[in-house]
């Protein structure tokens, strides 16, 4: 690295999160409605997909300009055949310190081993219930929410390590798991993360009422266990970190919609076919593997995503918190969140 990469904001690259498919083997109401998303919805084909050449290629460009950090995500990135692979060639790009990967958990038990001898180190497993009722009408499936449970004890015996938990929180839907969740994070030892419910995409029916808002999930979560505010383990840290008093581990509170941390938001998204998206809520991205399909070297692929960064003014959410959301956005299946 030379200079940093800065955009309009002074923001610069750092992390890069990567969808690797489309697709998903849960309907979760919110992302994927089995009504829009149904069986004769057109999924990307395979030669639409970035190979895991070009991939690999455009992640070590991202390197180059200050990635440090890059995520795995979906769709649900475990449906992508021969994923491991395309791990281990990320396991060894030089200067990347921190490869870790977002799944719904159904097929952990499966790949946890490989993944992590390809070298994933840390997991987060999203996961919005653990009343099996409450879990498969969530997420629109069969699949009894033991499957999870089980591939997130398999992700901590492949020694996987932080497993972290996402759960996002719909008033009337699931906020009677908070206690339960707490609980059972707390139990088990893994970190688990409380995610408002933001309005990303458009076919999730977000109402502000239905987001239940960090303040009161900390007080909940306070007035059962003790807790103390633990400080970010690195700036723009998207999570608000506590600590039980009682040395039963951390519980996390990310309040993208109360509390947006644009400010500090290093993340670029790179979609399944390769467009970058510089924001979560972005309406279109640039579409990198044109020019990768066209031959363009390092450099030229370099240059592209210097001048998308360098004009890049997002901040979605602190906007909405001013004066609302409007206008076309991806899905967040799309781009993995
Ligand atoms: P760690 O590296 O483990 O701290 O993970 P992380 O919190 O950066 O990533 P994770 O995928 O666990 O993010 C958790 C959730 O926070 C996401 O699924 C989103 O719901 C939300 N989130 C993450 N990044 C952004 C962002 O840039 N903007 C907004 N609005 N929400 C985000
Ligand atoms: N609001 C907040 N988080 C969401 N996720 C998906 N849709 C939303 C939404 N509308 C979360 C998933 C997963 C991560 C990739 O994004 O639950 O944890
Ligand atoms: Fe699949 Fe995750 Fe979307 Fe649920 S939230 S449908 S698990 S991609
Ligand atoms: Fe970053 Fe956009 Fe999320 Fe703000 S809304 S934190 S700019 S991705």
């Amino acid at each position: 690295v030379t200079t940093p990469l800065l955009d309009r904001l002074g923001r610069p690259v750092e992390d890069l999160r990567v969808s690797v498919t489309d697709r998903c083997n849960l309907r979760c109401r919110y992302c994927m409605p089995r009504e829009v998303f149904g069986p004769d919805h057109a999924f990307l084909e395979r030669e639409e997909l970035l190979s895991f050449e070009e991939l690999t290629r455009l992640a070590r460009v991202f390197v180059r300009l200050g990635v440090r950090k890059l995520r795995l995500t979906g769709g649900e990135p475990l449906l992508r055949r021969d994923l491991p692979e395309l791990v281990s060639r990320l396991a060894s790009i030089d200067g990347l310190e921190d490869l870790a990967l977002t799944t719904n958990g159904v097929l952990l038990r499966r790949f946890a081993p490989a993944l992590a001898a390809a070298g994933l180190r840390r997991i987060t497993v999203s996961l919005d219930a653990l009343d099996d009722a409450t879990f498969r009408q969530l997420a629109d499936t069969n699949a009894p929410v033991g499957t999870v449970l089980d591939g997130i004890a398999a992700a901590r015996e492949a020694g996987l390590d932080p497993v972290k938990v996402n759960c996002v929180l719909q008033r009337g839907v699931n906020d009677d798991q908070v206690e339960d969740l707490a609980a059972w994070a707390r139990d088990t030892g893994v970190t688990l993360r409380f995610i408002e419910f933001m309005d990303v995409g458009t076919t999730n029916g977000w109402l502000r009422d239905r987001m239940v808002p960090a303040a009161e999930v900390a007080e909940r979560i306070a007035a059962r266990w003790p807790i103390e505010p633990v400080d970010p383990s690195h700036p723009g840290e998207v999570a608000e970190r506590f600590r039980y008093r009682d040395g039963a581990g951390e519980v996390g509170i990310i309040a993208s919609v109360s509390r947006p941390f644009c400010g500090t938001c290093t993340r670029a998204r790179l979609s399944a076919v390769g467009e970058l998206y510089t924001c979560l809520f972005a309406a279109s991205g640039t579409d990198l593997r044109a020019l990768v399909r066209a031959g363009a070297d390092d450099d030229a692929l370099a240059d592209a995503v210097r001048a998308v960064w360098s004009a890049r003014t997002d901040r979605a959410s602190e906007l909405r918190a001013e004066a609302g959301l409007t206008g076309p956005r991806v899905e967040m299946s799309y781009i993995g969140g």
